[in-house]
């Protein structure tokens, strides 16, 4: 079995990342994790990354002269890891259509929301705040749209009363921690 090779993008703590590391660690997944790159140095993801073995790299935007040459750089840095999934685990930059269409088809985000309700950021808030009674976790692909790809996979959790963002965020970062790695080997598997 050839396995896909997968770079991920995080911004910050990099729990989805770590959950999608535990997953390809078991001998039959479809997917090894190859590289992390991050848009911020201080990521606590890219020091667990490095302590599991795993290539890593952080490149600022502030650094480059544009977006588009940042993420020339970024997809370049991919290309050296010769990676063909890569999957966004909050990753808090909005990406543009060039690198959007470079990698279409083959990039993949979480959004801890049931899209298409709550897109962007503020999920959890704005769901307890309608008085939602249900909330939850999307896999889908990226597309040039934000938050507006097609859904690998969802998953709901309960709105129970009393919650916060935080409880609330704490329930569906669970079942994140399920699906991704869930849809990654759907992902892998429908690959050529
Ligand atoms: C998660 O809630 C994810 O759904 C969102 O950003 C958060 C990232 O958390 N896109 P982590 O860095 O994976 O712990």
């Amino acid at each position: 079995m050839s396995r896909k090779k997968v770079g991920i993008l995080i911004s910050g703590r990099g729990s989805n990342m770590s959950a999608l590391i535990e997953a390809a660690k078991v001998p039959d997944y479809p997917a090894e994790i190859v590289g992390i790159l991050s848009n911020r140095a201080s990521a606590a993801g890219l020091q667990v990354a490095a302590a599991e073995g795993i290539a890593t790299a952080s490149l600022a935007q502030s650094k480059f002269l544009s977006r588009d040459m940042f993420e020339d750089t970024v997809s370049q840095v991919l290309e050296s890891w010769e990676v063909d999934i890569v999957c966004l685990a909050g990753f808090m930059r909005i990406l543009g259509e060039d690198f959007v269409n470079r990698w279409a088809g083959r990039m993949i985000n979480i959004h801890p929301s049931l899209l298409p309700l709550y897109k962007g950021l503020d999920t959890h808030a704005r769901a307890i705040a309608d008085g939602a009674t249900e909330h939850g976790c999307t896999v889908h692909y990226v597309t040039p749209g934000l938050d507006e790809g097609e859904a690998i996979l969802q998953a709901k959790v309960p709105v129970l009363a009393g919650d916060t963002p935080e409880t609330l965020s704490a329930r569906v970062l669970v079942e994140e921690h399920r699906i991704y790695p869930e849809a990654l080997k759907i992902l892998a598997n429908r690959l050529p």
